[in-house]
């Protein structure tokens, strides 16, 4: 997708330095847009950790990138393979929830054990990223038939789409999963508004999200968490369409934690809730929403916030002024309750099959079923 006049991916090999591999530092998005280099498989879990690339399928494709530095620093030992299996695991361990992580770990290490050969993990690391990106237009494809769908019954005013967290192209390679068919349908010249939940703690809507959409062109609406039920009881939401992280052979969805909240009032208004994703997100071992280990995330997260520093008249404060070492010090961190409280902070929560309409796949849009799911996944 664009930013300005460039396009840009959310994760690509460096030109003039091909061991290094960028990514958009989205711990720092909308505020400043930097480029994170990552030369190293510690870089890469550091990165996934704190969240500098997060969303499902980006973490996927960082975590490929990752098993090829593991490669690189185990390139002259003995046991290569064993090296790299262990830089898998902690690859692994990075994040819990997001099932992509683990599906693009393991896919590399069959590479390597395949062919042993570094060359081939550089070509299916590459490859997965094409792959990801090629994956999320199909998700955009399929679900701009649902948006088109609304849009003739609405005789081509607005569609009003609510989504929560990011599943935008920052989330993915490209695209997006959630945002996609919003994306397509903006660019087909339908008219649609999106209704972005901040999504407390790490507020990748009002961050993340608000700012991809806007910078696309995309009208949208920055919304507090607690606002999605009085929307929709109210008539303003047409169809909610969220990502997801994992979900169950039986069509359960784990995605950011209040994605349940959502699915609930819109199952109480009649109110079509769709679920965004390729399928390399099922996880067809499983088939029940108790089984999804649940991501527990550092207290601080709830008790601070991220922010920018203004002045009065809403103008960004001088370097100088906030005793700066660099020159984005005035995005600062700021307590936003009695620092030290306790807290509880999950990331995710699975919303049950039932209260979902429907699965928008690069395969195609199916129910969130056992028999669907394995239907459109054979
Ligand atoms: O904790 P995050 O920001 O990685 O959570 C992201 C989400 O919950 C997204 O909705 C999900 O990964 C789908 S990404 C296309």
């Amino acid at each position: 997708m664009k930013v300005g006049e460039k396009e840009f991916r959310s994760i690509w090999q460096d030109e003039s330095d091909p061991a290094t591999v960028n990514v958009i530092d989205q711990r720092r998005l909308p505020f400043s847009f930097e480029v994170l280099p990552l030369r190293s498989v510690s870089d890469v879990c550091m990165a996934i950790s704190c969240m500098a690339v997060r969303g499902a399928p980006l973490i996927g494709a960082a975590a490929a990138w990752g098993v090829w530095f593991s490669f690189l620093e185990h390139k002259g030992d003995k046991n290569i393979f064993g090296g790299i299996m262990k830089d898998a695991a902690r690859l692994k361990g990075a994040r819990p929830t997001a099932v992509n992580l683990a599906w693009a770990v393991d896919r590399m290490t069959e590479v390597y054990e395949k062919t042993a050969s570094g060359e081939a993990l550089h070509a299916a690391a590459a490859g997965l990223c094409d792959e990801e990106a090629e994956r999320s237009k199909r998700i955009g494809e399929y679900g701009l038939g649902l948006i088109e769908e609304i849009s003739s019954r609405k005789g081509g005013l607005p569609v009003n789409i609510l989504t929560h967290c990011n599943a935008g192209w920052l989330a993915c390679v490209d695209y997006g999963t959630a945002l996609a068919p919003v994306y397509l349908a903006h660019d087909k010249g339908l008219r649609v508004h999106v209704w972005v939940d901040e999504t407390r703690p790490r507020n990748q809507g009002g961050r993340l999200t608000a700012w991809e959409l806007s910078n696309h062109g995309v009208p949208c609406t920055l919304v507090t968490d607690n606002a999605g039920g009085h929307l929709m009881q109210t008539g303003m939401v047409d169809i909610v369409i969220v990502g997801c992280d994992r979900a169950t052979a039986s069509g359960d969805v784990a995605n950011k934690i209040g994605t349940y909240l959502k699915a609930l009032a819109a199952h109480d208004n009649g109110i079509p809730f769709y679920s965004a994703f390729p399928v390399s997100t099922f996880d067809m071992t499983i088939d029940s929403p108790g089984q999804i280990m649940i991501e527990e995330r550092d207290g601080d997260e709830v008790r601070k916030t991220d922010g920018l520093a203004v002045n009065n008249s809403g103008k960004r404060l001088p370097a100088e002024t906030l005793h700066a070492t660099s020159p984005q010090a005035d995005i600062q961190s700021v307590y936003i309750c009695q620092p030290g409280i306790p807290v509880s902070n999950y990331g995710f929560d699975v919303t049950p099959a039932r209260l979902i309409t429907g699965l928008i796949t690069d395969r195609g849009v199916c129910a969130a079923n056992k028999e669907s799911i394995k239907k459109i996944l054979s």
